[in-house]
């Protein structure tokens, strides 16, 4: 209880002003640290469990064709992911300012630039840019507690959830209604600056929620095609793998961690100076890993057992999960428990997402946070217009990678996310200097070495080769 009181004024401190340093030795927010290395854990995995892990993992592995994808993805995450993860909360820990002054201060201290600051730029647009649709789709929960709670879902058939899904998404007032509520939800917890209260709640939301996927697992092993999902998840079948698939398992490398954009930065910037960055990471990594896979190992069997398209897309969650629900005893209320524990989730990561913009228009021009929460939230809520009407009555203007929403999604999750790491690993690992970052990750030992490696070659060489080859830049060896 003492705890969580020191952590809350900790919280309460942090949200409210930008973080100055003492520009001598070691520099200190001045507006407290973390109380615990749990602690910021737990507001790191907040932010990245959510949508990206329950919603988007499966259906995108499911449109990719499973088994190459996963692999892809998992191999992006160990090497890719945890590496940029590690260099954004150093970066964070060693600016201890919002990401765009972070990246200023340390351009000009480590770089002789102060032009870094695009990075923090460019994590601003981003994270307008995905909350605009990851709303949209938060919003899908919400009306999903509301039919679960009302008992839709018990003991019905395949085709009745699926017509359930179609009529709401088809109907652009209700889909706008509920995106205007999740919108509505998250400006009020940025503007009062209560993010604290909520972090709390990822304490009991996540072991909950794997739980409940965990009791949907042996559901999902007694009555669904458990061999089959198991086997689209996790037999490679490289000849289904494009390379516009591998761009689509990095760039939900960089979702799911929500990396890439300085959400991580910013949070590192109150990380306490003697806390292990490599175990934090890793922690949250595993986490956050686990709980995808998870939800791929519940929903695939399920899919097959139904007679449903692992391609699917957007809907493929919504599809299968309250179908199985329905048919557990008591589904009704582990339904309802699982879309307020996924709405939970989303809550907690559209904080982050929605961070770097009110920190930067309150540092910057002067807002008071409530003001800046406003303007920044209503602004989300009118570009998100677009992905609302994109599953009814835009669903048919197609143009580039799809509608609207396919659109944004694949601009900032495949180009701007992955962008940002490769940003964030060039600076940690060929502009910094080396003692800088070595400091701190804890000395040059063997795992510091190994992340230099990861920082300097794997990491920005697989960027940018996958990035080059998804436009078709790079010709083709044979
Ligand atoms: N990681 C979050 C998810 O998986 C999304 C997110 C991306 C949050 C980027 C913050 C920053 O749902």
């Amino acid at each position: 209880m003492y705890k969580n009181r020191r952590f809350l004024k900790a919280r309460i401190e942090i949200s409210m002003i930008s973080t100055q340093g003492s520009e001598s030795g070691k520099r200190t927010s001045l507006h407290g640290h973390w109380s615990s290395k749990m602690a910021f854990i737990l507001a790191v995995t907040g932010s990245a469990v959510g949508l990206g892990n329950v919603w988007k993992f499966p259906y995108v592995a499911g449109e990719n064709g499973g088994g190459a994808f996963v692999l892809v993805y998992l191999a992006c995450v160990l090497l890719i992911g945890l590496p940029v993860m590690m260099a954004e909360i150093l970066l964070g820990r060693r600016g201890r300012r919002n990401p765009v002054a972070t990246m200023a201060l340390l351009g000009k201290e480590e770089g002789g630039s102060s032009k870094w600051k695009l990075l923090g730029v460019l994590g601003v647009v981003a994270g307008i840019l995905i909350l605009s649709y990851y709303s949209v789709i938060a919003g899908w929960t919400l009306f999903y507690i509301v039919k679960s709670a009302t008992g839709v879902f018990q003991g019905a058939d395949a085709e009745t959830v699926g017509a359930v899904f179609g009529g709401f998404v088809g109907s652009w007032q209700a889909v706008m209604i509920c995106h205007t509520l999740f919108m509505a939800l998250t400006v009020y917890v940025v503007a009062r600056g209560v993010e604290r209260g909520l972090e709390q709640a990822v304490r009991f939301m996540v072991p909950a929620l794997l739980s409940l996927m965990v009791v949907l697992l042996g559901y999902s092993i007694v009555s669904g095609s458990f061999a089959e999902g198991l086997g689209f998840m996790f037999t490679p079948d490289f000849s289904k793998l494009t390379w516009n698939s591998v761009l689509a398992a990095m760039g939900q490398a960089f979702f799911t961690l929500s990396i890439g954009m300085g959400a991580i930065m910013a949070y590192g910037a109150y990380l306490p100076e003697e806390t292990s960055i490599t175990g934090a990471s890793g922690a949250v990594v595993t986490a956050d890993t686990s709980i995808a896979i998870l939800a791929g190992l519940v929903i695939f069997p399920l899919v097959f057992a139904n007679g449903l398209d692992p391609a699917e897309g957007p809907g493929l969650v919504f599809q299968t999960l309250p179908l199985a629900l329905g048919q557990m005893p008591a589904g009704a209320f582990f339904s309802t428990l699982f879309f307020v524990l996924l709405s939970f989730a989303a809550w907690t990561s559209a904080l982050g997402l929605m961070e770097p913009a009110v920190a930067w228009l309150v540092e910057h021009h002067n807002r008071s946070r409530s003001q800046a929460a406003v303007i920044i939230g209503g602004l989300i809520w009118l570009l998100g217009i677009g992905s609302v009407l994109s599953f009814n009555v835009l669903a048919d203007t197609q143009f580039l990678a799809g509608t609207i929403f396919d659109n944004v999604d694949f601009l900032t999750s495949n180009v701007m996310l992955p962008l940002g790491g490769l940003i964030i690993a060039i600076f940690a690992g060929w502009v910094m200097c080396r003692n800088s970052s070595a400091d701190e990750l804890g000395g040059a030992g063997t795992v510091y070495k190994l992340w230099r490696v990861l920082i300097r070659f794997a990491a920005p060489i697989g960027i940018l080769f996958v990035l080059l080859k998804a436009v078709g830049l790079l010709p083709d060896l044979g």
